[in-house]
């Protein structure tokens, strides 16, 4: 496959799916905005000339109308691809009109690269940008991992910003950070874009810690593996059953220290396209006769990370 072309492909996805679901911001209707955002991204992939099949999608085949895990898209011929998607990241943040939703995907060919099966459960994640690669350790107490990020940048840890979900089950984590001098990103949800941020040194967020979605985690790694950051997870369970699900999709010591490269690894496309606008990208704008996109993408194998801005002409915009 040539991915200096198909991922110019993919970034048509994200958008599309950012176009629709943009319809909905704001409207308080979170249901709405993400049946947009996965129709739309559904549409897109199916017109794509490739095998491909969801890996990371919106959830079992029972229980999603579409880009459900295992469900084949593509044209039928062209290579094999596996895909994870997450075509409205941020449902609430969507309908309430509030920073950092985005619709995003990670893709590989198989053979040539690895998306983590993950399953729907928790993850504790850390995750830095390329200046702090090899100096974190996600078994050590999060303020010793403060320093160590903070000494790897040149900064003082009171100038540390690190991107957290508020959450009742990060007020230890929160408190922690604080009383080590840290200053804290809250974030009402949305870990994924945070993520992004922090391997961006100028959006003022310089790592993410805490426990948020697996499936998250997992394209996340592929942006950090395409940036040169990294990332270590944990998964988390919260129930019996969960865990069962974990030992089928992904086998394994499931209590391990997850790395980038057991997340995403090898030759991995990643695009993203804002819905609101938030730490990274700019969201979904209208101007007379036409919406204005900005969207990032990158490929792990060049290590090319391209920012775009694209004009859609307004009777193009909805005819997903
Ligand atoms: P949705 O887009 O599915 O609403 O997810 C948003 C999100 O905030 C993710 O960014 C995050 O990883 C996860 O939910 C956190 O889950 P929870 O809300 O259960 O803490």
């Amino acid at each position: 496959m040539n991915d200096r072309n198909y991922h110019l492909d993919f970034l048509r996805v994200t958008e599309a799916a950012a176009l629709s679901a943009a319809r909905w911001v704001g409207k308080g209707n979170r249901d709405s905005a993400d049946q947009a955002a996965c129709e739309a991204m559904r549409a897109t992939l199916g017109d794509m000339q490739m095998r491909g099949t969801i890996v990371i999608g919106e959830g079992e085949r029972d229980e999603a109308p579409m880009l459900f895990i295992g469900e084949q898209l593509g044209s039928g011929d062209g290579p094999e691809v596996q895909i994870a998607v997450d075509p409205l990241e941020g449902t609430n943040l969507c309908a309430n009109g509030t920073p950092n939703a985005i619709a995003v995907l990670a893709a590989t060919v198989t053979g040539e690269g690895h998306l983590m099966h993950a399953p729907d459960c928790y993850m504790e994640k850390l995750v830095v940008g390329p200046e702090c690669k090899g100096v974190i350790d996600i078994t050590l107490p999060a303020r010793v991992n403060l320093r160590l990020m903070a000494k790897a940048m040149g900064k003082d840890v009171d100038e540390m910003i690190i991107g957290i979900l508020e959450r009742p089950r990060h007020d230890a984590l929160i408190e922690e950070l604080r009383e080590a001098g840290a200053r804290v990103h809250l974030i009402p949800d949305g870990d994924l874009s945070v993520a992004l941020a922090a391997m961006d040194p100028d959006s003022g967020v310089d790592g993410l810690m805490g426990i948020g979605g697996a499936p998250e985690g997992v394209i996340s790694a592929a942006a950090v593996l395409c940036c040169g950051g990294e990332m270590q997870a944990r998964l988390v369970f919260t129930s019996d059953e969960q865990r069962a699900r974990a030992e089928k999709m992904t086998g394994g010591d499931l209590d391990r220290v997850f790395h980038t490269n057991d997340l995403a690894s090898g030759n991995v496309m990643f695009a993203a396209t804002g819905i609101t606008s938030g730490d990274l990208l700019k969201g979904v704008r209208y101007k007379r006769g036409h919406a204005l996109t900005e969207s990032i993408v990158m490929r792990s194998s060049t290590g090319t990370i391209r920012r775009i801005e694209t004009v859609h002409q307004s009777e193009r915009i909805y005819e997903f």
